[in-house]
């Protein structure tokens, strides 16, 4: 009754334009503006992106670019430039219409806006005048979060199918004298490394060709600084995303008036897509923040806006654990696990979490080579199977989740054996193996059917079960469908909406289920996929140094509430106290033999988890302030602060100090400036005490935010955590 309600009056306020006089559209958010104009000649331009402009501007009033405008950009900034005008730089949208015309010109036809959850919807209707092909350009602005996100729809009624060349979510223009890109990029154990670098004439491209374990190289985020390199306080910045969990571009293109093009998208490389009559082409959102003071608020709106309008269950509790793959990998039994399930009540984490190596008993699964694809549980090693298990945690007091790798098969196999044509694989060509597998081929719907049955056996047979841990070890590779037949270039698009299709029907029917997304360490991490996964493997890297970097380049736009960081034995020469350290300021778990530790560590870990649950609400507010960078220091500060800004924790990371290095105090940011704060040092060693000057003592927001504090040593791998409570 209250959803129809709700509706009705979101229909009373939808406003419907038509454009007899050529209209200015304005998206705006509480601190963002981006302003459109449809020009004499009909199409649809951008006229300013930038911070918000007061009342008294007027709009129309607005052009851009505002350079030297040059022939071969004449009438500049359209909003989704197609091929065939007279704009010769890479364009939005390229069609080859049924008759084989490979041109476009798309006119505005008439607007809506109405209000939505969170925010404001604005639909442009765009129309080829010769060719019955319709564009539909979608903008949400969230107006307390400074996010507008936009996507386009693309559909026609031609008589035969159209090839969708390009395929844009969305293109923007920016005018400064300089600009500087940054983007995060890597390789298995080295996620999210953040490297700058300016845009001059030409362009930069980032983009992905994997498919399935899409981010392994490169990730789908890019920080933009106008005029100076980015600052995480200071300068224009903006930071943007495309949700799309599969092969993403973005171009970065400056022209030759020195202005800057960001077309966001699906990598439309092997891509030209077949678009039936009457079919709906959705792109994926891309997401994106301007901020006039630096990364660090950009980061902070995209978190904000992540808990309340985007993460799975965002707004709910995270669940610690104790996961057993580097403790056992493989090698485990009944007595085994069961035994760690003692050792993770003891811990005080709330579940158990099952990995790889459970299944298949043709092909046991007793390495990386055989038995994905047959989930049935092993009976040699787990006799009794997975109800047994859900059963005996409980009891113990402590819940249990299941890894899986449901789109995958390893050839040794008996799936493989009996659904050679559920796979990707060229026919009469030697197959190529990533990890000795293979992927399923979810565009055919049977296979969906498949994976969606993992899980929904699983569940069936174990309703206790309340968490998974979804895998995806391989990109696509053997690049074929034997379903798609001739449309093979629709072959990575239909890939991932055939995951979105399994993903839907599980949330729909299982809608307590949390779920990690994984991908062979952090290779898939988009806020696409985080509509349906709670959280997010960000790297099997979890030697503690090597992780601040991790941490601190997913944390440019993911809530730590979503960043899962697990205390492993990765860099024995660093104390389990920096270790866990470390992994405290984001969704916590363990994954190491805790019997090997000695006491006083088990005793630390065991406090830790206490102090973590107490802190959760600090811990998960999307306020952060990145004080010291390791990036640009031999140390890392992080300090998080609760909205209302009565309680704030600081992690403080000497990494490798020099020696004898100036250590100057570090100012604390986002504080009340007015209010007093007692100062704790807490998750000390058992029986240590604190060192520092300023332990237990009150200092005001002022004081700290302008005269600091020394949070910072010369120990190396020396680690401490630090409260601030309003009084
Ligand atoms: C890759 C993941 O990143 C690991 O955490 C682990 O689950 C293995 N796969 C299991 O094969």
């Amino acid at each position: 009754m209250k959803k129809l309600i709700l509706l009705s009056s979101l229909l009373v306020i939808t406003n419907f334009i038509k454009a007899e006089i050529k209209p200015c559209i304005s998206i705006n958010t509480d601190n963002v503006q981006l302003v459109l104009k449809v020009k004499e000649d009909g199409r649809l331009y951008q006229t300013y992106l930038g911070e918000k402009l007061n009342d008294k501007v007027n709009l129309n009033n607005l052009y851009m670019p505002r350079g030297t405008v040059s022939s071969v950009c004449t009438n500049g900034n359209e909003i989704y430039p197609v091929m065939g005008t007279e704009d010769y730089f890479d364009p939005a949208l390229e069609v080859r219409h049924s008759d084989g015309n490979p041109t476009s010109f798309l006119k505005y036809d008439s607007h809506t806006e109405k209000s939505i959850e969170g925010g404001k919807e604005t639909i442009i209707f765009l129309k080829d005048y010769l060719y019955p092909v319709n564009v539909n350009i979608h903008y949400v602005a969230y107006p307390e979060e400074d996010i507008i996100k936009q996507w386009t729809e693309i559909f026609h009624d031609e008589s035969e199918p159209i090839l969708l060349n390009r395929y844009a979510s969305s293109m923007l223009y920016l005018e400064s004298d300089d600009y500087y890109l940054t983007e995060f990029s890597g390789n298995w154990a080295k996620e999210m490394h953040m490297s700058e670098s300016p845009l001059t004439y030409g362009k930069k491209v980032i983009d992905s060709k994997l498919g399935t374990r899409t981010a392994m190289l490169t990730q789908p985020f890019f920080e933009l600084s106008l005029g100076n390199p980015i600052q995480e306080n200071s300068g224009e910045t903006i930071l943007g995303t495309l949700g799309w969990t599969g092969n993403f571009s973005f171009t970065f293109e400056v022209d030759n008036n020195n202005q800057l093009r960001i077309i966001s998208g699906i990598n439309p490389s092997a891509s030209a897509y077949l678009l039936e009559k009457g079919e709906k082409f959705v792109t994926p959102e891309f997401i994106f923040t301007f901020s006039p003071e630096g990364v660090g608020q950009a980061s902070r709106n995209f978190q904000k806006w992540a808990l309340k309008h985007s993460l799975y269950k965002g707004e709910e509790d995270r669940l610690t654990l104790l996961n057993n793959w580097e403790n056992t990998f493989f090698d485990f039994d009944e007595e085994k696990l069961t035994e760690l399930f003692g050792e993770a009540k003891d811990l005080g984490v709330d579940m158990f979490l099952l990995d790889d190596g459970w299944f298949g008993n043709q092909y046991p699964r007793s390495g990386d080579n055989a038995g994905l694809g047959d989930w049935e549980v092993t009976n040699s090693k787990l006799p009794n199977g997975i109800p047994y298990l859900v059963k005996k945690a409980k009891d113990t007091g402590v819940e249990f989740g299941i890894w899986i790798e449901p789109e995958m098969v390893n050839p040794k196999s008996e799936l493989a054996e009996q659904h050679p044509e559920w796979i990707f694989k060229i026919p009469d060509r030697e197959p190529y193996y990533f990890r000795n597998q293979l992927v399923l081929d979810l565009t055919n719907p049977e296979v969906q059917d498949f994976v969606f049955g993992i899980v929904d056996t699983l569940m069936t047979n174990n309703p206790g079960l309340n968490y998974f841990k979804w895998d995806c070890n391989s990109p696509i590779t053997n690049i074929y469908s034997q379903y798609l037949k001739d449309r093979q270039g629709n072959l990575y698009v239909d890939y991932v909406r055939g995951l979105y299709n399994v993903l839907d029907r599980i949330k729909e029917k299982y809608p307590d289920l949390e779920m990690m997304l994984c991908s062979g360490g952090g290779g898939r991490c988009d806020f696409e996929a985080l509509k349906y996964f709670t959280e997010f493997w960000c790297s099997d890297n979890t030697d503690p140094i090597e992780r601040l970097y991790i941490q601190w380049g997913f944390s440019q736009f993911m809530p730590s509430k979503s960043m899962c960081a697990h205390v492993t034995n990765w860099n024995k020469d660093a104390s389990v106290k920096f270790r866990v350290d470390v992994a405290f300021p984001c969704k916590l778990g363990f994954d190491i033999d805790l019997k090997g530790m000695d006491k006083e560590d088990r005793q630390y870990c065991t406090n830790l988890v206490k102090e973590y649950n107490r802190l959760k609400p600090v811990i998960y507010s999307p306020d952060l302030y990145r004080l010291v960078s390791p990036y640009e220091t031999k140390h890392c500060v992080l300090e998080r602060v609760s909205e209302t800004k009565d309680h704030a924790i600081l992690a403080i990371y000497d990494m490798h100090p020099d020696f004898n290095e100036q250590l100057l105090p570090t100012r604390l940011q986002g504080l009340d400036p007015d209010a007093e704060y007692k100062i704790e040092e807490i998750c000390l060693m058992p029986g240590e005490k604190s060192n520092f000057t300023f332990d237990g003592r009150v200092f005001s927001g002022d004081y700290l935010m302008k005269v600091g504090l020394n949070l910072i040593g010369g120990k190396d791998m020396d680690s401490h955590i630090v409260e601030l409570t309003k009084i």
